[in-house]
């Protein structure tokens, strides 16, 4: 937990970096005025976070705060389209709303310890993705509320198996202050597509992670430097294997 202290320190660091800034560029008022102004539209707009994610900030953090994990599955951002209280699918099960005509794939694997390899049975895997043209279900109200979310659990053996469709890389926000900057600086708001996975056992650290199916656009030039190369799986006769490996913890 940050104490009050480290995030004045925090805090006093962050805005006395701008001190480098001024210099580099021999800002002027009015130059600094601008900056200031922006970064007050981004927090009106509730954009701070999709600033740090666009920025590599983000990454950095995850990179930093899962360096000593040790030999667990890679972690990635939770992002902003996570809904807690997912519907529970049976194992084998689907995550598909009847509604949906993307193209079926099956993702599957085994949920282990890290260290061990030895199987965890009971263990939550919570999933949710954008469907096959971009969009997450809690981003349009046209489509099903829960469509392509659900939880399961791991069996005896601990295997999961989920039917859901292909995904489609989609943009970030691109339509405020933060997409603006993008437009300004020459970058594209554009994600790989992936599946998010939040992964939940007793006795473990909890995984956040996303896996990338191979092949698709924009893995080599996410906007929010989120892939990581062992989380691109490839996609064979519709199935995409993904084990997951849990690190021992709190
Ligand atoms: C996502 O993967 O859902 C995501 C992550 C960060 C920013 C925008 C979207
Ligand atoms: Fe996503």
């Amino acid at each position: 937990m940050t104490t009050d202290e480290r995030l004045a320190t925090a805090v006093a660091r962050t805005t006395g970096a701008l001190a480098g800034v001024i210099d580099d560029l021999d800002l002027t008022n009015d130059e600094l005025m601008a900056v200031l102004a922006f970064l007050a539209e981004v927090g009106h707009a509730d954009e701070f976070v999709l600033l740090c994610d666009v920025l590599g900030l983000s990454r950095q953090v995850d990179d930093q705060t899962h360096a000593a994990e040790g030999v667990g599955t890679a972690s990635n951002v939770l992002g902003p389209f996570y809904r807690p209280g997912a519907p529970w699918i049976d194992n084998p099960g689907t995550i598909v709303d009847p509604s949906d005509n993307g193209e079926l794939v099956v993702l599957a694997g085994r949920v282990m310890d890290a260290t061990s390899g030895s199987a965890l049975s009971d263990a939550v895997v919570d999933m949710w993705q954008a469907n096959a043209d971009g969009a997450y279900s809690n981003e349009d109200a046209s489509l099903a509320p829960w469509n392509l979310r659900g939880r399961q659990r791991t069996d005896p053996g601990g295997l999961y198996r989920i039917t859901t469709v292909r995904p489609k890389h989609y943009t970030v926000k691109d339509d405020g202050p933060v997409g603006r900057l993008l437009a300004a600086i020459g970058r594209h708001p554009w994600r790989p597509a992936h599946i998010h996975l939040l992964v939940i056992a007793d006795g473990y650290r909890t995984l956040v992670t996303q896996v990338y199916p191979a092949g698709g656009p924009y893995l080599d030039d996410d906007s929010i430097s989120g892939v990581k190369d062992d989380l691109v799986v490839p996609v064979i006769d519709g199935g995409i294997t993904f084990d997951v490996r849990l690190n021992r913890g709190a």
